[in-house]
């Protein structure tokens, strides 16, 4: 049985565990002092070892990204750290980023020092004022110990970091939509590549990193490659947040290695709420395409997960149990990425719109028999055509809904005769 392995949530519970005091208690910082010690090359270096892999949701390998910045021109270099999250059903940064913003700040200060960066930047949705204004606390205090600013503690690399909250877009959560809406553009994704590593912010390399990855790296640096690579699987070192929602007992972020199966994620988190079973869940989010208790088994890394048909994605683990209509649920998600679609592309913005009108007719059980046909129809023609992973990920639940519960969209539709010879009226022919 594997059990938790709680890193970056270990003293989330402790008394104001998100000061700056508290966290040097527990041994914060003790990473940076390591790290500073070293030469950069050789931070990328533990970090690439260590096997980390992108933590908010594509899972590209870490210490890999920033090894793809140019040699340094003299000009700028940017670390954008990614704290937009919102993909439904995803609720680890927050929690993190309230509970812990130092773990965050060191992490930004080890990988800006790691790939030559002065100045940082940290995105964080708009709407979530309060971790805002924790962030901004958190900053002023490191500010003030001397862990930012110039020559920190007496290495000679300085680092500011600006906090910056954007407008509460879907789409800014997209690396490239984000770095528009950094620059003071409307947020749109940009043509890939060049990728942000090349011509990122201000067209300058930058480094874009969710989170999680970067609070990961001040572990890594204490622990050391080895340490992190000994939990979790081969090509899916380490541990992770998994965030429990929905029908279940105690909800919840649960840190654990990844490879852990959700069957025993639920056995910690009081199983399914009481009197009721499992009917279906997202391993990553609804971009990722649904699994059903078939798939409790399914070691919950990056490998497994996908070759089950899904991705891991943000390890938002949203439990629906019977009492839950897929085709509710799934008309519910459609409506979300039709509102937040950002136009940009034709595929994404019409194919969503015509989505939800047609996951609306079904709801409502005005659905026609050629409605799920045309709903795979649509979902094949936004896929791998649409201009990011928006557009993607919209049709993932709809066609694994339609893969696993087909005769629930069945029941939401009739064929055109039953509305010309419905059955009490058949009896007069
Ligand atoms: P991606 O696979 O295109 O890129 C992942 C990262 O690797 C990016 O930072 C990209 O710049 C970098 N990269 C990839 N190939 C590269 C290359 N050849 N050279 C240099 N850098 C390279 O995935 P994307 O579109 O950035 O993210 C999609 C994922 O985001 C989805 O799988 C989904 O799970 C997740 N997501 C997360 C959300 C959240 O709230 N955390 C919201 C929505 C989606």
């Amino acid at each position: 049985m594997t059990t938790l392995t709680p890193v970056l949530s270990a003293h989330w519970d402790a008394d104001r565990s998100w000061k700056l005091e508290r966290y040097e208690a527990d041994g914060g910082y003790r990473g940076l002092r390591r790290a500073l010690g070293m030469a950069p090359a050789d931070v990328v270096t533990t970090v690439k070892d260590s096997g980390l892999r992108g933590r908010g949701g594509a899972g590209f390998p870490t210490g890999m990204k920033w090894g793809f910045l140019p040699a340094p021109d003299g000009g700028p270099r940017y670390l954008v750290v990614n704290a937009d999250e919102s993909e439904p059903g995803t609720c680890k940064d927050i929690p993190l980023m309230m509970a812990s913003p130092q773990e965050l700040i060191e992490g930004v200060i080890i990988t800006s020092y790691a790939i030559g960066c002065h100045h940082a930047f940290i995105y964080v949705r708009g709407e979530v004022v309060h971790v805002y204004r924790r962030l901004l606390e958190a900053v002023r205090e490191a500010r003030a110990a001397g862990y930012l600013g110039t020559d920190i503690l007496g290495s000679g690399f300085d680092l500011e970091i600006t906090v910056h909250a954007g407008a509460g877009a879907y789409i800014c959560g997209e690396e490239t939509a984000l770095l528009d809406s950094l620059e003071g553009l409307r947020g749109q994704p940009r043509l890939k590549p060049p990728f942000p590593a090349v011509a990122g912010l201000y067209a300058r390399p930058t480094v874009v990193n969710n989170v999680e990855s970067v609070a990961s790296v001040p572990g890594i640096l204490v622990g050391g490659a080895d340490w992190f690579t000994s939990m979790g699987t081969e090509r899916s070192a380490g541990h992770g947040l998994f965030s429990l929602s929905g029908h279940v007992t105690r909800p919840g972020q649960y840190e654990a290695p990844l490879g852990i199966t959700l069957r025993e994620l639920l056995e910690m988190a009081g199983g399914v709420r009481e009197g009721h079973e499992l009917k279906f869940w997202t391993p990553g989010g609804s971009s990722t395409p649904i699994f059903t208790a078939e798939h409790l088994d399914v070691p919950l890394d990056y490998e497994s997960v996908g070759k089950a048909g899904s991705m891991l994605g943000t390890r938002a683990l949203q439990i629906f149990d019977e009492t839950v209509s897929v085709v509710k649920a799934v008309s519910r998600w459609i409506q979300f990425y039709k509102h937040e679609s950002c136009g940009k592309c034709t595929p994404c913005r019409e194919g969503t719109f015509w989505l939800a009108q047609i996951m609306g007719r079904l709801e409502a059980g005005q659905g026609t028999s050629a409605d799920i046909d045309l709903l795979l129809d649509l979902c094949d023609n936004i896929l791998g055509r649409a201009f990011c992973a928006l557009g993607d990920g919209a049709t993932s639940p709809v066609t694994s809904a339609i893969q696993y519960f087909r005769e629930e969209f069945e029941a939401g539709t009739h064929t055109p005769a039953d509305v010309l010879f419905p059955p009490e009226r058949a009896a007069l022919f």
